[in-house]
C-alpha cells in the first residue's frame, strides 16, 4: 500500500516531539502531510476524531514513564477506522518505561493497525545548562534515523497489499503500566504550596510569550506571576520560551531532585525502533 497523505497529531510543550514526529512523517514522504497540534488545551476540542488521510502518526513524550494526563483524552478518543498508525514517543534520556505500551494499546483499541512505533531521545525538558540532559538533542543523527524510520515504514507499506496482513509489534513495557509516583507527590504537594515555576520580576517585562506557550492556560494573561497550580503540568514550556530567562523552578527540593537525575542520565541513549 502507498501512504499518499498522512496525518500527525502530536502533543509537544517545548517542541522536540513534533520535531522528531514531523522527521519520521517526511521520511515516509506522503504528497499531503497535515501536522495536527494536540498541544493547547484550548485547542484540543477541535481535533477532529477521525482521519481522511491514508495513515496516521501518534506522538507524545514520555511524563513519569507513561502518556502525559493531557494526551491521554485525545487519544482515546479517536477511530482508527482500521488506519495504519505510527507510534512515536519522545523521552529526556531516563527511561521510555511503558510509555509506548501505553500508546500502543490505546491505538489497537481505538481501531488503528499499528505498522510502526519507536521511541526517540531528546533534551529533557528540565535540562539546563548547569544541568544538561540529553542537551541539543534531537541532534543531526537523531533527524537522521527519525527521516530513515519513516524510509523504512514506507518501504514495509509498499510491499504490503494492506496494513491488515502485518503482524503485531513486540512493544516492551508492562501491565499494569506504571505508577506515575512522582506526579501523585506533586499533586500531594500543592494542597500546601504552589509548587509551579516561579517569575523574577525584575526581568520579566509581562511580554505574554509565556502565556501562549503554556499548553494548559494556566498564566493568568493580566499577571504571569499568577499561575494556576491545578493546572500547570510542569512541562517547562514558560522557562523554556521565556525570552528574558524570568521563569525558573526554584524549589529546593525540586532542584535536588533534578540534579541527581541529571548525574544519573548522562549515558547518550539511542532511539529504540518496532517495525
Ligand atoms: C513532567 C515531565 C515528566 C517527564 N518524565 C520523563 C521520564 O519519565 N523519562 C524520561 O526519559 N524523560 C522524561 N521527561 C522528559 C521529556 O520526556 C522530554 O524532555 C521530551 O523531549 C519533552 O517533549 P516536548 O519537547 O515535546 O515537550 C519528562 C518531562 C516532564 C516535563
Amino acid at each position: 500500500m502507498e501512504i499518499h497523505s498522512l496525518s500527525c497529531l502530536f502533543f509537544s510543550p517545548t517542541g522536540t516531539t513534533k520535531k522528531i514526529a514531523e522527521a519520521v512523517a517526511q521520511g515516509i514522504k506522503p504528497k499531503d502531510l497535515i501536522m495536527r497540534d494536540g498541544t493547547h488545551a484550548a485547542l484540543r476540542g477541535s481535533i477532529p476524531s477521525s482521519f481522511d488521510t491514508d495513515a496516521v502518526v501518534l506522538a507524545a513524550p514520555v511524563y513519569y514513564g507513561r502518556l502525559p494526563e493531557s494526551v491521554v483524552p485525545v487519544f482515546t478518543r479517536l477511530n482508527g477506522e482500521g488506519k495504519p498508525v505510527i507510534l512515536v514517543v519522545v523521552y529526556g534520556n531516563r527511561e521510555y518505561d511503558d510509555a509506548l505500551l501505553e500508546v500502543y494499546d490505546i491505538s489497537l483499541d481505538r481501531g488503528f493497525i499499528p505498522v510502526a512505533a519507536g521511541a526517540f531521545v531528546a533534551e529533557h525538558s528540565y535540562s539546563v545548562p548547569e544541568r544538561p540532559m540529553a542537551a541539543g538533542r534531537p541532534d543531526a543523527a537523531d533527524m537522521e534515523k527519525a527521516e530513515s524510520f519513516g524510509k523504512r515504514i514506507r518501504e514495509k507499506l509498499k510491499q504490503t497489499g494492506s496494513a491488515n496482513e502485518l503482524g503485531p509489534l513486540a512493544i516492551p513495557g508492562n501491565t499494569p503500566y506504571k505508577t506515575p509516583e512522582n506526579l501523585y507527590m506533586i499533586k500531594e504537594a500543592r494542597k500546601t504550596m504552589a509548587f509551579t515555576p516561579e517569575t523574577d520580576t525584575e526581568h520579566c517585562t509581562q511580554c505574554g510569550i509565556c502565556v501562549d506557550a503554556c499548553p494548559e492556560s494556566a498564566i493568568d494573561s493580566c499577571d504571569v506571576t499568577e499561575v494556576d497550580r491545578w493546572k500547570c503540568i510542569l512541562c517547562f514550556a514558560c522557562i523554556k520560551s521565556c525570552p528574558e530567562q524570568a521563569k525558573h523552578m526554584t524549589d529546593p527540593h525540586f532542584n535536588e531532585a533534578v540534579g541527581q537525575l541529571a548525574k544519573a542520565i548522562q549515558l547518550r541513549k539511542e532511539p529504540d525502533l518496532f517495525l
